[in-house]
């Protein structure tokens, strides 16, 4: 077998997505090695993190020997944001930030948010596109909360673990409920029975 076969690349410059997704790859019993790759991917402007993710994944076509994948996760304050900051949710990251969010909510007893995250493979063996998808629904936190993850976790709370931000949770806890972690979960069955 060519050694390269076996090695799937995760194109991302973000090393706690990496960190996550690493430690679930560590814990499977996978026929295939976990690399990281930082390759500039163009981000569009579309409706749903599905397209921006695929739209990603084609802008580097050619430039990787083999298969690999790019994530995208999007933070939808559905009550009362109407889904926002959601495709825009890097950018008011850098904008607003998690204390901006804040601001804009006057009853965090009614919030409804929820995170998505799209997995979007290019499986060299069938030479295809694929795409694994999660959600995970919750609240927002009246304060910023906890020290771990990345991002909007200070302020999710989830709603199966209420009293935590996912910023107060472990990888290994945040992973078994996240949006990260329940599309990662479909890309490993698909993985398992696409075993080269
Ligand atoms: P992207 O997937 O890197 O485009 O993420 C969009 C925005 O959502 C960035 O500001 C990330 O920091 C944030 N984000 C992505 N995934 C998560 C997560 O699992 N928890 C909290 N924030 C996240």
């Amino acid at each position: 077998m060519n050694m390269d076969q076996n090695i799937i690349y995760f194109i991302t410059g973000n090393i706690h997505k990496y960190n996550e997704i690493s430690a679930f790859f560590n814990k499977e019993n996978l026929n295939y090695v976990l690399k990281q790759k930082n390759i500039k991917t163009i981000e569009v402007q579309a409706e749903s993190i599905k397209e921006i993710a695929l739209y990603k994944l084609e802008s580097i076509k050619g430039q990787v020997n083999g298969s690999y994948f790019i994530e995208d996760a999007g933070f939808f304050v559905d009550t009362p944001l109407n889904g926002f900051p959601g495709v825009y949710s890097s950018y008011v990251m850098k904008t607003l930030g998690n204390k901006g969010i804040l601001r804009l909510i006057d009853d965090f007893e009614k919030t409804q948010a929820h995170f998505t995250s799209s997995i979007a493979l290019y499986f060299k063996p069938l030479d295809k596109n694929l795409i694994f998808e999660g959600d995970v629904y919750g609240r927002v936190s009246k304060t910023i909360r906890g020290s771990g993850g990345f991002g909007f976790d200070p302020i999710f709370l989830p709603n199966v673990m209420p009293d935590s931000t996912f910023a107060e949770l472990t990888t290994d806890e945040k992973n078994k409920i996240s949006h990260r972690g329940k599309a990662w979960r479909k890309f490993t069955k698909f993985l398992k029975e696409n075993t080269i």
